[in-house]
């Protein structure tokens, strides 16, 4: 059963001149007017000028609309219980952001039925896809003993295949006397436990958190378990996290907000994608990072929500590409391909991200003539339809 989406007022398919390597992935960004699209069998068979497009079974006019690909939300922390909004609301109040709230997470957390914490992740995945997010990464790292990562890493996994092992994502109160037994508990039984339902091993390299030679340890277990690095760096201050990621060839080098001059040209000159997360300036009023500064130095950028309960309560890719405009100096061109292309370059992903031929047809139609609305229309409910694997998945397309 093939679908004719035409009368496109834009179709954004990133199809443009390299970008990741996979002549099948992602290109450079690329949009066409006037365009149609054929999916077929769950993947794109066809883009081209409307006035061209073959016959298909079924037909909808989209009357000028804009499609682009599926968001791809590559930092979310989905799996948790409980809630943190007087922290926020202190904070807005004066109070300086710590990652001492965590222990707050996993308290909620460990006491939570699997039912529950099912329960509120599944809420999570709706709102994503409603937004237009068709790939979503998703992290352990509020558990923090066997059993709970074990949890949290399968629980994940029922929603998606990009699941993250963040057992180092701060000491937990029980071990605070003893960070040493903490990590080899994350680098061995924990991992062992959770390295069969994950993809990924990220460590949260900060102050406060861990330091570099224990991040450099729990990474390159992960590495030896089969599991791909990926860091939170650089997020509360500079510090060390930006250059151990592109040392240790991570996918991805998270938060990006304090960079040195050195961490930009690390970033520049290695394969770690800088992956923005201004929903957590936004939340934290910290300073957005520099994101033309990282694109003028060559650098990889992606955009994600980092949606978690504490730092950032966001599940909204909209969001943060009205936030890469405004007040980080991103085109609405680099933002939307940050948010689309380069989420999957981070994830390191062929298949999304672009609607070249051949691409999982994971979609999305926005009641809006072009990508440029969804900055200079920020904060209205903007995504119409969204279709993932080629089948309708939120939201409802125009005669339908
Ligand atoms: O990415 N930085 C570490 N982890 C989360 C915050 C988690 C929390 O505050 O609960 C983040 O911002
Ligand atoms: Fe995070």
């Amino acid at each position: 059963m093939s679908l004719l989406l035409t009368n496109l007022g834009e179709l954004v398919t990133n199809d443009g001149g390299a970008a990741g390597g996979d002549p099948a992935g992602p290109g450079a960004f690329a949009s066409v007017t006037g365009a149609a699209l054929v999916i077929e069998a769950g993947r794109v068979a066809w883009t081209g000028p409307a006035r061209q497009a073959p016959a298909a079974d079924r037909r909808i006019d989209c009357a000028g609309r804009a499609v682009l690909p599926g968001f791809v939300d590559s930092h979310a922390h989905l799996v948790f219980a409980g809630e943190r909004s007087a922290e926020f609301a202190a904070r807005m109040a004066g109070t300086p952001y710590r990652a001492g709230g965590i222990a707050t997470t996993v308290a909620a957390t460990r006491a939570a039925s699997d039912e529950q914490l099912r329960a509120n992740l599944r809420g999570l995945c709706r709102e994503l896809l409603a937004q237009g997010t068709t790939t979503f990464e998703c992290k352990s790292g509020y558990g923090l003993t066997v059993a709970d990562e074990r949890r949290s890493v399968a629980l994940a996994a029922e929603v998606t295949p990009e699941v993250t092992f963040l057992g180092a994502h701060v000491v937990p109160p029980e071990f605070a006397d003893d960070r040493e037994g903490y990590l080899d508990l994350v680098r061995g039984p924990m991992l062992a436990a959770c390295a069969p339902a994950a993809r990924w091993v990220d460590v949260f390299c900060e102050r406060g958190a861990f330091g570099p030679d224990e991040a450099r340890a729990v990474l390159t277990a992960g590495r030896a378990a089969g599991l791909i690095p990926r860091v939170h760096a650089n997020q509360l201050g500079a510090g060390p996290g930006v250059r151990l990621a592109v040392e240790l060839g991570a996918a991805s080098a998270d938060h990006c907000t304090y960079l040195t001059d050195d961490d930009v040209a690390a970033l520049a000159g290695g394969g770690t994608v800088a992956t923005l997360l201004p929903g957590v300036e936004f939340s934290t009023r910290h300073p957005y990072p520099d994101a033309r500064r990282l694109l003028d130095a060559g650098a990889t950028v992606a955009l994600a929500t980092d949606c978690n309960p504490g730092s950032c309560f966001t599940s909204s890719m909209p969001l943060a590409v009205a936030l890469a405009v405004r007040e980080m100096r991103m085109t609405t061109r680099e933002a939307v391909w940050a948010a689309t292309a380069g989420g999957a370059l981070a994830l390191r992903r062929g298949d999304v991200g672009h609607l070249r031929p051949g691409a999982r047809a994971d979609l999305m139609l926005l009641d809006a003539p072009s990508h440029v609305y969804l900055a200079y229309r920020p904060g209205v409910p903007l995504v119409q339809a969204v279709w993932r694997d080629g089948e309708l998945a939120a939201g409802r397309p125009p005669a339908l």
